[in-house]
């Protein structure tokens, strides 16, 4: 280990309210918070749905007024957190809630941050794209409420957004966007189709898969100053705790929730779980997987995926990150082998005897064809003469590679992509 390495890593964690019927609570935490003014983010398909009208009364029972936003996009640009934000100052509020999928709660991250500390979107946006600028103190309360169970956006510090003109994905990453509070309510998720499950829940698979996988947080080196200790820290003994048990429950529970629409349980767990590997990879970190999920992104806007919105074609974000995640992870075997055989223990809940370095590939291609995901980056739209655009734009995601377990060179990327145009 080099002398100058990091002794410290930061636990820190959304407080999360959980459990079937507890987003009636939202005005009574949103008053507790001191909220008197909140601004209810949420997307046109989830306000269709008819929750955040809901929501809207239980908050106004407590006599706080909400000015109710239906205009987040699914894949958020900065033209659409700037709509939020100007919303959010039309209509001086003093607190958010976000109820939705990531998107939303994304977007209210960043219209609390910008109507804090007003700055261009832009300058907060991750370095190279954006200027990295951190905001000089925390933000207004703000609630979030997730409908589907995938980001764990809810217990993340980062808000990502979709940047079409350069063809990429970036975010802005901050401690200070992480929410206030965190209601996680199952009966909000009943909804969903099967595709719209097994995209999210694949995803939870991978924010607790990688995050177990990362570079130790001691294997960085120290900083100079506290000040830029990154949000992604690396694999950590408290984040493991987290990302081991939504992996268990991923394999034990994403079957289930896919199958059968109607299998409460299995819904509440996997909500659960994508709040647990928040708070893993919220701390520990993602890499290669999402790494090359953003390219597969915003590449080509050609795949129009079956259960979801047909305004737009896009890539439902797990199934961009779980092709590649059996390749990925074939690549990382040699630098942690026990660690990759117990994530493929956890996720197939028993241990596997002689495990080697295709058993966590196999066990996650497995769970892929049990819940229906597409075979590979080849069905997203992809042609073997897109891999140069796809290998460039995975190594632009330099703050998420730099946690992957060993150094990940353009060749390593590049093998990595084309092993998995098609997984079986
Ligand atoms: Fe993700």
């Amino acid at each position: 280990m080099a002398p100058n390495h990091e002794t410290i890593f930061t636990m820190e964690a959304t407080p999360v309210k959980f459990g079937r019927g507890a987003s009636a609570d939202a005005g009574w935490e949103l008053r507790r918070l001191g909220v008197r003014r909140a601004m209810l983010v949420t997307d046109p398909g989830v306000a269709a749905a008819g929750d955040p009208e809901q929501i809207k009364r239980a908050i106004e029972a407590e006599g706080i007024q909400v000015a109710l936003y239906t205009r987040s996009r699914v894949e958020p640009t900065i033209d659409s957190f700037q709509a939020a934000v100007d919303y959010a100052l039309e209509h001086e509020a003093d607190g958010f809630v976000s109820v939705g999928g990531g998107s939303s709660i994304d977007t209210a991250k960043v219209a609390n941050l910008v109507c804090t500390h007003p700055a261009p979107v832009m300058d907060y946006v991750n370095p190279p794209v954006g200027e990295g600028r951190k905001p000089p103190s925390p933000l207004k309360p703000h609630l979030a409420i997730p409908t589907t169970s995938g980001t764990g956006s809810e217990a993340t510090t980062v808000a990502v957004l979709d940047i079409p003109d350069l063809k990429l994905k970036t975010g802005i990453s901050h401690r200070y966007l992480r929410p206030t509070q965190a209601i996680v309510d199952p009966d909000l998720t009943r909804s969903l189709a099967p595709e719209v499950t097994s995209s999210t829940g694949l995803d939870v698979v991978c924010h607790a898969a990688e995050s177990f996988l990362s570079k130790p947080f001691d294997a960085r080196e120290r900083p100079e100053s506290p000040d830029d200790r990154p949000p992604y820290q690396g694999s950590n003994p408290v984040a493991d705790v987290w990302s081991a048990k939504a992996l268990e429950f991923g394999g034990r529970y994403l079957r289930r929730a896919v199958a059968d629409p109607e299998d409460l349980e299995a819904r509440g767990f996997m909500m659960l779980a994508a709040t647990m590997a928040g708070v893993g990879f919220g701390s520990a970190g993602v890499h290669i997987p999402h790494s090359c999920a953003y390219p597969i992104a915003s590449v080509k806007h050609e795949y129009q995926p079956a259960g979801y919105p047909d305004d737009h074609p896009f890539v439902p974000h797990g199934h961009s990150v779980i092709v590649t995640a059996p390749a990925a992870f074939r690549f990382t075997y040699d630098a942690a082998p026990e660690r990759h055989a117990h994530v493929a223990s956890l996720l197939a809940g028993s241990p596997i005897a002689d495990p080697g370095p295709d058993t966590l590939p196999s066990v996650i291609r497995q769970l892929m064809q049990d819940v229906g995901a597409p075979r590979g980056v080849a069905e997203l739209g992809y042609r073997e003469d897109d891999i140069p655009d796809l290998v460039s734009g995975a190594l632009k995601q330099q703050r998420l590679l730099a946690v992957a377990p060993k150094p990940v060179t353009e060749d390593d990327l590049r093998r990595i992509i084309t092993a998995s145009m098609m997984n079986w």
